[in-house]
């Protein structure tokens, strides 16, 4: 297969921490590309306080996508499209888990869309189970004490629970 004719797409996001819902909508992204970068935005659209460095976000990405071949883990700053457009990237994929996440999710999109004719902005419906999981309500349970087994991978349990402890 020449560069060319492979299919580059970027999952963007804050990833803090990466959930079984993400993973889920990555794996699925990998059906329809060659390579897939998942790519941690060190600015956010949205301000928010973090509870995981990017570089550890990143090193829980990659324990838990170790298996994959044709995914890349990295972070990046500046604009998105900037980032995909030196990455030969096609396209954006998000995932897109109910009605009320459609309005951000709609606004990023025709807004990439303006800052760049050459990447499409692909949003893909994670499996039911993880429908309504959110990494900003992991750490909430996390951070109470609750259990976030079914939520998370072991290796992001683990850094809750010693980055909360
Ligand atoms: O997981 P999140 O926080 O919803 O992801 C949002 C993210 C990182 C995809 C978005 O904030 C982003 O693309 N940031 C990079 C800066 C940028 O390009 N901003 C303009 C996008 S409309």
């Amino acid at each position: 297969m020449t560069s060319s004719s492979r299919i580059v797409a970027v999952y963007p996001g804050s990833f803090d921490p990466v959930t079984l819902g993400h993973e889920d909508v990555a794996r699925r992204t990998l059906r329809v590309c060659d390579h897939l970068i998942v790519a941690v935005a060190h600015s956010s659209s949205q301000p928010k306080r973090h509870l995981f460095p990017v570089a550890e976000r990143l090193e829980m990405l990659r324990a838990v996508f170790a298996e994959e071949p044709r995914i890349e883990c990295v972070s990046f700053g500046g604009l998105l499209v900037d980032f995909a457009r030196r990455r030969g990237a096609r396209f954006i994929v998000r995932g897109l888990r109910a009605v009320s996440d459609f309005e951000y999710e709609f606004q990023m999109a025709q807004m990439n869309r303006e800052l760049s004719q050459e990447v499409e902005t692909v949003f893909l419906a994670p499996d039911v189970p993880f429908s309504f999981l959110s990494a900003s309500l992991v750490r909430e349970v996390a951070s109470l004490g609750g259990e976030v087994r079914g939520f998370v991978s072991p290796v992001v349990r683990e850094h809750l629970r010693r980055r909360l402890a």
